[in-house]
């Protein structure tokens, strides 16, 4: 297993769309087990492929409080998507220390691959609701701070440029 390296906002590889996975071989395996290690690192409670340079659709959640209930999803797709929506406060490893509110819609059915290649269907309700969409939107090359007003994403940018031009001193 590897740590892998998290892609920072503004990076435009960000912005790439992924494509669909071709087969849940060992390199998939291998990447799983990879993401998982490196969102459990980082504190964080979802990853897909696109933030560590890897476009493909795969991504990887668990928003249980041990830890230890990881959920992947490999060639996601929504189902269905209620017409109910809630404003959240969401996170990104991309975008540390930044969190904002974001509409999305409060429950959403969804089919995906397991990490054994199976296909499954979950519905989604509160917090993994809420995931899945961040999630499936890195996949379209979306960041969260995309939903944002122009003014709070450029000052958002503005910060995170600073802030790598300070890391790299
Ligand atoms: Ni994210």
């Amino acid at each position: 297993m590897a740590l892998l390296p998290i892609l920072l906002y503004p990076d435009p590889r960000l912005h790439k769309v992924a494509k669909p996975v071709q087969a849940v071989d060992a390199r998939i395996h291998r990447l799983i087990e990879d993401m998982l290690e490196t969102m459990y690192e980082a504190n964080g409670i979802g990853l897909a492929a696109s933030q560590v340079d890897v476009h493909e659709r795969l991504v990887v959640l668990d928003l249980s409080e041990e830890r230890n209930q990881p959920l992947v999803l490999i060639n996601p797709q929504i189902l269905w998507a209620s017409e109910e929506k809630h404003v959240n406060e969401e996170g990104c490893l991309s975008v540390p220390g930044i969190y904002d509110g974001v509409e999305r819609a409060a429950s959403v059915r969804a089919s995906a691959l397991d990490a054994k290649g199976q296909s499954q269907t979950i519905e989604a309700h509160g917090m993994l609701a809420v995931c899945i969409q961040h999630e499936m939107d890195h996949l379209l090359g979306k960041v969260f701070v995309q939903y944002l007003s122009p003014l709070k994403r450029n000052r958002i940018k503005t910060k995170m440029l600073k802030a790598l031009r300070e890391d790299s001193r």
